[in-house]
């Protein structure tokens, strides 16, 4: 990533400016850093290293993982940089997002990324595969991060909530709760007590509940990532087989996007209610379509050989044109599709001026029971 040595070279009174206009472009096109911090909720897809401590199948710190990130295998779900990798590389950062399982001091200042594979809405999601930090656990290590930072910036709390409210929060929750809950009707009974629509509701009423706690911790701007077509996923098709005259598993496509109706109505709720704040939906969905776009030669089987967890078995060595293929593993997309749809999802949270007018509000006009 970009070095930010050559602001030593300035004298103070630019560091000041530069500062006070972070969101606006350096002299060189570059763009400066958009927000001063960047805290990460979600599952694997976002998952840096966190579960590396925990007893778990979900796990991945070893080869062929991170064959394309710069310091190797990392506990990352991917041949190298996640979306929020990538994201952040969009905002101007200088670093990624450390885990928080491993981040100390200072650091924590440009903000921390929680995420856990296996991890959803739900503490019980994800449990047969062992341990994880549920949406719960991942908001009460945001809390002691909190009570670190205050330390940092002094005793007076209110300069830390401040802090907070100039960070992008960014969660992507629920498609464990699909994977590995209601689609696993051997471990889990919630396929059998409620309806996709039923379900959607139960999940609907926690994450509800979870994003007005992140709210009370400060958040002002969150972007919320719709569930993806998990039912496309090779292990989805190895699993349930593709549904007749498609390519995907629809019944597991189609609960998903039950879920994503549901959460759009909770991002507009929400958005409207909560009016100091600025709650953005980002349609996983439709981004992953528009990469399919893109030309990629292999959509049903990943690019590594995976074992019976769908993870690539260990130092096997995996395919060589990994930017043909959209899938790393066999629930996981390449670095290649993170690239573009990091790239539709900064534009959907910072949209151009052009955009602004957009009203995304349209959604909210149906209530919905929490
Ligand atoms: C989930 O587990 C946490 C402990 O990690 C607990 O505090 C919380 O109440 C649980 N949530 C539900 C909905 O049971
Ligand atoms: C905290 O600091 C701010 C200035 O940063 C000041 O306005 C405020 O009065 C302080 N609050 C307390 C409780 O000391
Ligand atoms: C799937 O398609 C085949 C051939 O078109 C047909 O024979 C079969 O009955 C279909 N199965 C279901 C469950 O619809
Ligand atoms: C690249 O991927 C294609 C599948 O699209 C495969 O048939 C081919 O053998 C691969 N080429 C190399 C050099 O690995
Ligand atoms: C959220 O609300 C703000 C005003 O508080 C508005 O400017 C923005 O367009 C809304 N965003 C969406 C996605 O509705």
């Amino acid at each position: 990533m970009r070095k930010g040595a050559a602001l030593v070279l300035f004298p103070f009174w630019v560091v000041v400016i530069f500062i006070c206009c972070m969101q606006l472009q350096a002299g060189d096109g570059k763009v400066l850093q958009r927000v001063p911090c960047y805290f990460i909720f979600g599952d694997s897809l976002a998952d840096n290293g966190n579960n590396n401590f925990l007893s778990t199948i979900a796990k991945v710190n070893h080869r062929p993982y991170g064959i394309d990130f710069p310091s190797g295998p990392t506990g990352r779900f991917c041949n190298g940089r996640t979306t929020v990798d990538i994201i952040a590389e969009l905002m101007g950062f200088n670093n990624y997002i450390p885990p928080f399982a491993t981040t100390k001091g200072r650091k924590i200042l440009s903000g921390v990324n929680y995420a856990s594979g296996s991890a959803g809405i739900l503490n019980e999601t994800g449990q047969h595969l062992g341990g994880h930090i549920s949406m719960d656990g991942q908001l009460k290590n945001h809390q002691i991060t909190i009570s670190r930072m205050a330390k940092i910036l002094g005793t007076n709390r209110s300069a830390a909530a401040k802090y907070l409210n100039k960070c992008l929060y960014h969660v992507g929750m629920g498609s464990n709760d699909f994977i590995n809950n209601y689609f696993q009707p051997k471990y889990y009974p919630t396929s059998r007590r409620y309806t996709p629509e039923q379900y959607a509701k139960v999940l609907a009423v926690q994450y509800f509940k979870q994003l007005k706690t992140l709210y009370s911790y400060g958040a002002r701007k969150i972007a919320l990532f719709g569930v993806g077509p998990i039912g496309c996923a090779p292990n989805s098709l190895s699993l349930h087989g593709a549904t007749n005259g498609s390519t995907c598993v629809d019944p597991m496509n189609n609960a998903a996007q039950i879920f994503n109706e549901n959460l759009k109505l909770i991002v507009n709720r929400l958005n409207k209610t909560k009016t100091d704040a600025d709650f953005v939906y980002v349609d996983g969905m439709g981004h992953a379509a528009e990469a399919l776009s893109y030309g990629f030669k292999v959509l049903d089987a990943g690019c590594c050989q995976v074992g019976s967890s769908g993870q690539c078995i260990p130092f096997k060595t995996p395919c060589q044109n990994r930017s043909e293929y959209v899938f790393w593993d066999a629930f996981h997309p390449t670095e290649a599709v993170n690239r573009i749809t990091a790239r539709l999802s900064y534009n959907v949270v910072f949209p151009s001026k052009t955009d602004l007018h957009r009203d995304h509000r349209d959604h909210g006009s149906h209530p919905i029971e929490l």
